[in-house]
This record gives structure tokens, C-alpha cells and sequence, in this order.
């Protein structure tokens, strides 16, 4: 049979993104734009700037995409596009370009929800064995996401304040580090001892997350020892922070990775590129033969474009087509 070539587009926040992949789970071509770079100074994504850049780069993406590929449009089967959550002015070029290549090529047209991309980026690796968790740790969402079949969703726990991502950024920046903070405080804690004590938001009896509290104790921490005069490492700073993260978040996915006997654990999100949460998790499945852990490298962690055309690659199947009046959706659900 013929082989599926689906075209991904991905702009919900910093990085304009646009892949092909084949028959759903080989990579054809993978071009990502950040924009990292003009937003640092601004210590945060700026919207406005986002959706500008979107519109300069998404063009010369699109066209970098289908050169690696050596395809023509009439090769491609559908157009996968992020369609929510993310910012809605960033969101809007992405899809007003999807629809406009889908009206003008004549190629059915699907919305993806972004976490949805996150997650099929394990596709990528390995079939999915259902049931299956995915822990999302990005710097919007942090959720614990079962799923029984393919594109059905059940989101079983969710962080009630701060992402994980967003504690990392707002840590980095009490540390003056530069945004996004995420990596560098990973590095950082790889040099220092987890010796500072910092609180674990357990919420006993739930798969939900809070970690605006830890973020807190962080801030409070520097502040104190500002006051009395001591120095404190950042190194042990970070290292502890980080280890108090990782506890929570690895400790919660076994436990709802046995209640709901899973076939695999799937980590994704931008946190996904965390050293010490990779790390924690493996060294947590290695012992547990019946689970299958699955990591995706660094470069399918943060926001891609390919990871949304895998999303779109199973809903294609399933037959959902998206319509020209499609709109962007900030706070879709998943
Ligand atoms: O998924 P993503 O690229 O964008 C969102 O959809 O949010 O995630 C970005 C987040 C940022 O908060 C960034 O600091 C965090 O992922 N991040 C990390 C690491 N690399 C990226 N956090 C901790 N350790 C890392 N190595
Ligand atoms: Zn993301």
C-alpha cells in the first residue's frame, strides 16, 4: 500500500516548527526555528515578538522542511497543525498558514492539540503498547496522562498552580540565570549536593502536583540567608530544588504507573531534556519488568513539529478532518 506522508506545523510559543514524517512514525524531515534569543533579554517569552518572528521564519521553515524531504505537495496526505493550547497570537500563524497550504494544495487539513504532540513524539521511538502513562512536564502543563487507545486522553492527575518548567524558569531567574532556566539549572545542580532541605508537595491521595510552594521556599531561602549574611551555593541550591522536583514527580508516576498496570511509562515535555528526572526514572523502571520506559532524545523533548505530525498521523487515520474555519484555541483541553 501506498505510504502516508504527513506535513507538521508547530508555532504555539518560541519555536516556528515544521516536519514531515512517514507512515506515522519515521522522520522525514524536522526544522525547528528558536527564538530563544530575542526573547532572553525580555527574561520570557514575549508574545507580540513571538507571532512576529513566526511570520518572518514560518515561510523559510516550511521551505527548508520540504527541500530535506524531497517532496512535492502532492505527495502529502494531510496537515497536522497545533491548533492549542499555547499563545493565541503565535498559535493564529501556524494555523492560518496550514489552512491556507490545505485550501490552496487541496490536502485535508487536521488541528492538534500540543500536549497530544508531546506525547505521540514517543511514537517516534517505539509503538505504543496500551495501556500506556505519559508523565508532561513542559513549561505550561505538568499532568500524568493515561491512555487505553490511540488519541483518547484521561488526564488522572495535573499540577494545581506552577508547571514544572515554569518553577525551573522562575528559580533560574531568582538565580539571575537566563531564560529559559531550565537547562541551566540542571547543569548547575549537577555540580552541588542536594543539602539545602525544601519541601515536597505531596498531595496525598492524588496524582496532582503543586510546586509553587517549593518555588517559594527557594525564593525564601536565598532571602533569609541574604538578611543574615550567609552565603548560600547556588550549586546546592539547585541541587536541591532539583531533587526535590524529581522525588515528587518520579515517585507519582510509579505509583499510578502500577495502580492502572500500565504497559509503558512515555516522559515528554520540554522537562523531558532534565538529566536528573531521565536519570531517576530509569534507574525507577529498570526494576520493574513489566514496564516499558520510553525517553525521546533532547531534540524531541522541546517543541517540535514532528511530534505534531506523528499526533496528526493517528487522528488522519481515525478519519477526523479539520475544517477551513478552524480558529486557535489558548486553553484547549486535552
Ligand atoms: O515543552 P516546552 O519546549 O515548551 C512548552 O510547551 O512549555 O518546554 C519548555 C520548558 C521550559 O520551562 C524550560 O526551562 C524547560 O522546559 N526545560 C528544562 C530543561 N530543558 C528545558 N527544565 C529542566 N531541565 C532541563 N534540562
Ligand atoms: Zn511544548
Amino acid at each position: 500500500s501506498k505510504d502516508q506522508y504527513i506535513l507538521g506545523i508547530e508555532t504555539s510559543c518560541d519555536e516556528t516548527a515544521v516536519a514531515i514524517i512517514k507512515n506515522g512514525t519515521e522522520i522525514i524531515s524536522n526544522v525547528v526555528a528558536s527564538q530563544i534569543e530575542s526573547h532572553k533579554r525580555f527574561g520570557g517569552v514575549v508574545p507580540e515578538i513571538a507571532s512576529r518572528h513566526h511570520v518572518e521564519q514560518f515561510t523559510i521553515v516550511l521551505e527548508e522542511a520540504m527541500t530535506n524531504a524531497k517532496l512535492t505537495f502532492a505527495e502529502i496526505d494531510a496537515i497536522a497543525v497545533t491548533k492549542g493550547p499555547g499563545l493565541v497570537g503565535a498559535l493564529l500563524i501556524g494555523v492560518n498558514a496550514a489552512k491556507a497550504l490545505a485550501f490552496a494544495h487541496q490536502i485535508p487539513l487536521i488541528g492538534v492539540h500540543h500536549i497530544a504532540g508531546h506525547i505521540y513524539a514517543n511514537r517516534l521511538l517505539k509503538e505504543f503498547k496500551f495501556p500506556v502513562l505519559s508523565l508532561v512536564v513542559s513549561g505550561g502543563h505538568t499532568e500524568l496522562v493515561l491512555m487505553k487507545e490511540h488519541g483518547h486522553f484521561e488526564v488522572i492527575g495535573e499540577t494545581l498552580d506552577d508547571a514544572a518548567g515554569e518553577a525551573y524558569d522562575k528559580v533560574a531567574r531568582t538565580l539571575k540565570m537566563p531564560y529559559p532556566g531550565g537547562p541551566h539549572i540542571d547543569r548547575l545542580a549537577h555540580q552541588g549536593n542536594p543539602s539545602i532541605d525544601l519541601p515536597r508537595a505531596w498531595m496525598e491521595g492524588t496524582y496532582h502536583f503543586s510546586f509553587s510552594g517549593l518555588k517559594s521556599a527557594v525564593i525564601n531561602t536565598l532571602h533569609n540567608a541574604d538578611q543574615k549574611g550567609i552565603s548560600i551555593d547556588p550549586k546546592d541550591l539547585a541541587a536541591s530544588f532539583q531533587q526535590s522536583v524529581i522525588e515528587v514527580l518520579v515517585t507519582k508516576t510509579e505509583r499510578a504507573a502500577k495502580e492502572y498496570n500500565v504497559q509503558q511509562v512515555l516522559l515528554a515535555g520540554g522537562v523531558a531534556a532534565n538529566k536528573g528526572l531521565r536519570k531517576a526514572l530509569e534507574e525507577t523502571f529498570t526494576n520493574e519488568k513489566e514496564i516499558e520506559l520510553v525517553i525521546p532524545p533532547l531534540s524531541l523533548c522541546t517543541d517540535n513539529a514532528a511530534m505534531i505530525a506523528a499526533a496528526g498521523s493517528i487522528l488522519f487515520e481515525k478519519g477526523v478532518r479539520g475544517k477551513l474555519d478552524m480558529n486557535a484555541y489558548p486553553g484547549l483541553e486535552l
